[in-house]
């Protein structure tokens, strides 16, 4: 069966944690070495990826193109307005097509509808490179990431602070999936959705809410924020105003744990939901996350195309 990257749960808690061990090992197998070099291996030479995005990216873009470079194969990359699928033809036809011209698809989208009817209709891996669902990619990376500093263990203790929006709902899929717990800090009107909620508590995972910033930052290991405002969303002033109690400064991290890492997916918007302070200060692992995306998707790209 094909296997699609839509959300986490679609490769399941066994084959998130082989992503990560492989993930790990190639990227301390390549240390030192030029971005744009080959592994020794070359596990997907000659598979090309072809990369569909409805939104802006920078990391996104370039993490998945130097993985699969760095994987031995190649990517093309397309903005939607530019495809026919941006003057209507229909995203089956377009799945159809491609699957014929490539070996796998990366879309980066808003409707996560739009998503699932892609990989209905799709006869090689489909990937989830954001929705306004979810963005399990993004989680990958911060997965290793947090491996990668010895925290990401059973009951790792994690707060986050702000939007309920879809990277939220990717990490409460891996809580569920890994087992540790989170505290979401947020206004209310702006929770989360309760479907991802539900899943991860049932799974095991414990996901609190709270409206008090520091009660959700109190003791965590991991501090993770994100844009107020996610692209495609309507912002406003009212809603800047509702989550500026939740800005992850050096007050609030205070009240986390002693070395707390601190996480975002970027692009930050410097000076609302994070400070210079916290995001350029001794707790930030931010670069290592961006760098990750790199590690994580290429384990990803291996996952999907069956080789682990
Ligand atoms: N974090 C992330 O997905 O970044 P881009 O929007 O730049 O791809
Ligand atoms: N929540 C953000 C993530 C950007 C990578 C957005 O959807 O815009």
């Amino acid at each position: 069966m094909t296997r699609h990257f839509l959300n986490l749960g679609d490769a399941g808690a066994a084959s998130v944690r082989a992503m990560l061990t492989d993930a790990q090992t190639r990227k301390l197998a390549r240390a030192g070495w030029s971005k744009g070099r080959v592994d020794a291996d070359a596990p997907l030479a000659g598979h090309v990826l072809a990369m569909i995005f409805e939104k802006n990216s920078t990391r996104t873009r370039v993490s998945f193109d130097m993985a699969m470079r760095q994987l031995g194969g190649s990517a093309i990359v397309m903005e939607a307005g530019g495809m026919q699928l941006g003057r209507g033809e229909t995203i089956a036809d377009t799945a159809r097509v491609l699957s014929r011209m490539v070996d796998a698809i990366m879309i980066r989208t808003d409707d996560h509808a739009k998503i699932e009817e892609l990989s209905a209709y799709a006869d090689v891996p489909v990937i989830n490179g954001l929705t306004d669902q979810s963005h399990p990619c993004q989680i990958m990376a911060d997965l290793l990431t947090l491996a990668e500093r010895g925290v990401l263990k059973p009951g790792m203790e994690m707060a986050w602070l702000g939007d309920g929006n879809n990277v939220l709902h990717s990490l409460i899929e891996a809580a569920g999936l890994l087992g540790f717990n989170i505290r979401v800090g947020g206004p209310d009107g702006y929770d989360p959705d309760a479907g991802f909620v539900e899943r991860a508590r049932a799974a095991g995972a414990q996901i609190r809410f709270t409206r008090d910033p520091a009660e959700a930052a109190n003791g965590a290991q991991v501090i993770v924020t994100d844009c107020w405002v996610s692209m495609g969303q309507e912002g406003g002033a009212a809603k800047v105003a509702a989550m500026s109690p939740y800005q992850v400064n050096e007050a609030l991290m205070a009240h986390a744990a002693p070395n707390a890492v601190f996480l975002h997916c970027l692009p930050a918007h410097r000076g609302e939901e994070v400070t210079d302070a916290v995001i350029d200060g001794p707790n930030s692992a931010v670069w290592d996350e961006a760098e990750n995306r790199i590690h994580a998707q290429k384990s990803v790209l291996r996952w999907a195309l069956g080789q682990l």
